[in-house]
């Protein structure tokens, strides 16, 4: 993961540098680091932990210059220290790192037979080393980055600054984001557009090998190559529309619940971009015919994407009568996957840009398949890349759990399924479906109006070791979606299982300390979901369920329900994800964890 920055400028970029990093802390926040070149030196500082240790650092220690790269880390190679954040960097030059550098122990071990000394335990310090030793044989920048480059295996964004030419900054891509960012008298480097965005919306998105030399001497130009063949390319250069202004918690305790909040706006403004509310009829406008006999349907996603894909398969298969199959970005590029010609390939991502779904969609736009991105930031990697992209209005969410963006991918797969289903002629109720999306905003807001119960509920489980979820149909996939929530923000050990499958071995794990979350629509499998319900009750474990049968009661010694509006089997998904949201945020607030940058996560996955 992690987020880079690089500005080449006449006036000193420290401060600019810090104020980019706080726009990609989403991509990790281990530690953080600027380097500039300053008197004829290379001058760095680093500190472990968030970007706001380093501001306090620099309150202190301030860095001059007016070239300088900086750093947001998640840390792969070498603990989250002082010493392995970045920049790394020798007297000659500094890199940051976005990604790995998968051959790295080889070219360590020649680096170290060669009396070189290394200050970190991480994959990017070969890099610097490895320019540094072409620099001193007296090799320019260009060259020493080229050659440096061609020993590399793996995936990464880069930056470099030259103590020797501080008017250079080089940028190379390979695998991970790089945007070089264009302003007449200046210059930048960032892994995203947004981090650019209150300097210049004017940008050009660097492709794969791409390397990008900037330099001031010449009046604040640019050069771009392409790694392998190393001739001078042309990319096209983009105007961009982007929000500047920061994003607030708006009175919130935290983005997670502002987000959670935000919900009904953001399912209406997404649901009316796909739904004519007046006639209840599909506004989707995609040239993908969905009316072939043979055509089967390929989601492919990861993580809470996943889990939005899961439950679109039963809306493909029930409304619009498609096979489809759903797999894990990073099983299915590595697993020799049968790609049919009449395979419609939908890679389901919030930022865009996680490595291993950008990759499956370049697998599958390799073989010539179709291809759709439905993601939530625009101009992403995937939107770039995609045949076509339909995009979640879900807004920047800053929480680094999924929660709106959920919900939106939600709201598309199943408009997206219903339009399918019209196009296919299988359902003659689509409109009728159309119309109960478009009440899907008002029952989430109605779960919104009262949280008290989930307060208190967070309460009690902020005391518990492990949870257990359970749900059918598409519940399951929620059931799957609220373990991961209160894993990723309360660090309590939570599973998820489809109801009916509890008996086939996972029921071993019912005790008295283990509660069971269950969510029990009032759908035609209710009795079934209760019998599993009363199953786990015999066995003593404390038992909280979600339904909104007001009668639905279970004989056992700790009994919770949480009464939410009357659903029906299409639109229940979205009021039970509200839920277990509210329950996974609650808890970790009760618990006292960092809600909104929970440990060891990021919100953009760019590493496999
Ligand atoms: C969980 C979460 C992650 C992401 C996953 C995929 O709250 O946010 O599981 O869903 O990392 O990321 P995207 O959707 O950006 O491809």
């Amino acid at each position: 993961m992690c987020g880079i920055i690089g500005i080449l400028s006449n006036n000193l970029v420290a401060e600019r540098l810090i104020d980019g990093l706080s726009r990609l802390e989403y991509r990790g926040y281990d530690s953080a680091g600027i380097a500039t070149i300053w008197e004829n030196t290379i001058a760095k500082r680093r500190s472990e932990g968030k970007l706001q240790a380093l501001k306090d650092l620099l309150g202190q220690k301030p860095l001059q210059g007016n070239v300088g790269i900086g750093h947001t880390r998640w840390a792969t190679h070498g603990s989250p220290t002082h010493q392995n954040a970045h920049p790394h960097a020798t007297d000659r030059v500094a890199v940051v790192h976005n990604g790995i550098i998968e051959n790295y122990q080889l070219l360590k071990n020649d680096l170290l037979k060669n009396g070189v000394i290394f200050k970190s335990e991480t994959d990017t310090e070969v890099v610097v080393h490895l320019i540094d030793q072409a620099l001193q044989l007296g090799k320019s920048p260009e060259v020493a980055v080229q050659e440096t480059l061609a020993k590399l295996h793996g995936a990464f964004a880069l930056a470099i600054i030259f103590k020797d030419h501080p008017d250079v900054l080089i940028g190379a891509r390979r695998g991970s984001p790089l945007v070089l960012g264009i302003c007449e008298n200046e210059l930048f480097l960032g892994s995203d557009a947004w981090a650019l965005a209150p300097w210049t919306q004017k940008v050009c998105y660097l492709e794969e090998g791409d390397v990008v030399i900037m330099k001031r001497s010449d009046g604040f130009t640019y050069t771009i190559f392409n790694d392998e063949a190393w001739a001078p390319i042309n990319r096209p250069v983009k105007h961009l529309n982007l929000a500047t202004g920061a994003v607030s918690k708006g009175g919130y305790s935290h983005f997670m619940l502002k987000e959670i909040f935000e919900q009904p706006q953001t399912l209406s403004d997404t649901l009316l971009s796909l739904i004519d509310a007046e006639t209840q009829t599909s506004r989707i406008n995609l040239p993908i015919d969905f009316s072939g006999e043979h055509i089967r349907i390929r989601l492919i996603a990861c993580g809470s994407s996943y889990y939005a894909s899961l439950t679109a398969k039963y809306w493909f298969e029930k409304y619009a009568r498609i096979l489809c199959e759903v797999d894990l970005a990073s099983e299915f590029r590595y697993c020799d996957p049968v790609l049919g010609k009449h395979d419609i390939f939908i890679f389901v991502s919030q930022s865009g840009e996680t490595t291993d779904t950008l990759a499956a969609l370049n697998l599958a736009k390799a073989k010539g398949c179709v291809t759709l991105a439905l993601v939530n930031v625009p101009e992403s990697s995937m939107t770039r890349t995609a045949d076509h992209h339909i995009l979640t209005l879900a807004g920047p969410e800053i929480g680094v759990a999924s929660t709106k963006a959920f919900t939106a991918q939600l709201a598309v797969l199943c408009a997206l399924a219903l339009h399918a289903a019209a196009q296919r002629k299988t359902i003659d109720t689509v409109s009728v479906h159309l119309g109960e999306l478009l009440h899907v905003p008002k029952l989430v807001a109605q779960v919104l109006q009262d949280v008290s119960l989930f307060d208190e509920l967070g309460l009690r489980l902020s005391q518990t070791r492990d949870v257990l979820f359970i749900g059918r149909g598409t519940n399951y996939p929620i059931a799957l979606e609220g373990a991961l929530k209160l894993k990723e923000i309360s660090y309590i050990h939570a599973e998820a299982y489809a109801a009916g499958e509890l008996k086939h071995g996972p029921i071993a794990l019912v005790d008295k300390l283990t509660p069971l979350i269950a969510i029990a629509p009032n759908d035609a499998w209710f009795e079934k979901t209760s019998s599993n319900i009363q199953e786990v009750a015999t066995r003593g474990a404390p038992i909280i369920i979600l339904t909104d049968n007001p009668a639905f009661t279970v004989n056992c010694p700790e009994f919770h329900k949480i009464l939410l509006p009357k659903s029906t089997p299409l639109n229940a998904c979205f009021i039970y994800t509200a839920a277990v949201q509210c329950i996974a945020y609650y808890t970790a607030l009760h618990k006292g964890t960092d809600v909104d940058q929970p440990r060891n996560l990021a919100k953009s996955v760019t590493v496999e």
